[in-house]
């Protein structure tokens, strides 16, 4: 009695204390002998051994139960424990996401222009003839439209191939003044190191009573713009040339690789071309219906201004989706 005891309380898990089980209780167990050895007793002994071989049943039965509440326990805390997740653990993996370099530069071009106090303005990628060519002073058979290569549809509508449609759309749903901006994709038959066939630009337009917008506002807002952008940068306003600007003029700033000393990235030049930007030619104005105003416009490439920020060397792979690359911008 003792020794079997002694055996439950030392089981390890539940098959030991299956096994005292069946030593016990079994039909060859320790009980059915003493049991079968109630038939050699003389009739007074028998009730009295009886009784005291049923107390120990029942007694057994106990702690074996017991024993087996307290290993089961035991099993599912282990098995509790297996599956705790340690929060302060340090793993290999770290898969926070983050914005995609292009969101990024945009959200920041963005931020400055809304504390510009400029409006957000957006128009369809699929447009027509008139708002991407004809009323921005580029008439059908104009060679600037040469200057850039069209996906164009069945029905006369195109993709849009910059984002100086909104400037009309805006113009004609609202009476001056307009100081917004105009952020989304645009789309070119282009396809190498630094060109994509879609890409994103934002537009610049600001339109007020004439005589009160001049040039000088508009370097004036670029120029800390810029500043705001690429920090401590020389900039320059070169003359240049586009259709629904005069004058106009395209923006360089300072290298920002070499600091202007001249490299690859500038073509020894020591200046990267960032801007485009003029004031509204009168043409424009009137194809809107706009009498007695003056403004100023400009355009961006932001995948440009993303691959001067970050150092990116090929435009393509901003687009290619590459976990490798993204994984950098975190
Ligand atoms: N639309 C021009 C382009 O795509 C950029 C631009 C916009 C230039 C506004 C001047 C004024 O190249």
């Amino acid at each position: 009695m003792e020794e079997w005891i002694k055996k439950i309380a030392e089981a390890l898990d539940l098959e030991e204390l299956e096994k005292i089980r069946i030593a016990i209780f079994g039909k060859k167990g320790i009980l059915a002998k003493e049991f079968a050895k109630l038939k050699t007793l003389s009739n007074e002994e028998k009730p009295k051994v009886a009784k005291e071989l049923n107390e120990v049943k029942i007694k057994f039965n106990e702690l074996i139960a017991k024993k087996r509440d307290e290993l089961e326990k035991k099993v599912l805390d282990e098995e509790l424990k297996k599956d705790e997740i340690d929060v302060s653990l340090f793993s290999p993996y770290n898969n926070k996401g983050a914005l995609h370099p292009v969101q990024d530069t945009l959200d920041r071009i963005i931020e400055y222009f809304v504390s510009m106090n400029f409006s957000i303005e957006t128009g369809p990628l699929v447009e027509d003839d008139f708002h991407n060519f004809e009323a921005l002073n580029l008439p059908k058979y104009h060679p600037a439209r040469d200057m850039q290569d069209t996906f164009y549809f069945k029905d006369e509508k195109l993709l849009r191939t910059h984002t100086s449609p909104v400037q009309i759309r805006t113009m004609q749903k609202h009476k001056p003044p307009i100081r917004m901006i105009s952020p989304g994709a645009v789309f070119r038959r282009d396809f190498d190191l630094t060109h994509t066939p879609m890409f994103h630009q934002v537009e610049g337009l600001l339109v007020d009573k004439k005589g009160e917008v001049s040039f000088a506002n508009l370097k004036y807002i670029l120029s800390d713009f810029l500043h705001h952008m690429f920090g401590e940068v020389d900039i320059r306003y070169r003359p240049s040339f586009f259709p629904f600007t005069e004058p106009s003029a395209e923006v360089d700033i300072s290298c920002i690789f070499c600091k202007g000393k001249g490299c690859r990235v500038c073509s020894q030049t020591g200046w990267l071309e960032v801007l485009g930007c003029g004031m509204v030619d009168p043409n424009v104005f009137e194809a809107v219906g706009y009498k007695e105003v003056s403004g100023y416009a400009f355009g961006l490439g932001v995948e440009r201004f993303a691959m001067l920020i970050h150092k990116i060397p090929d435009l393509r792979s901003l687009f290619e989706g590459d976990l490798r690359l993204l994984e950098q911008f975190r």
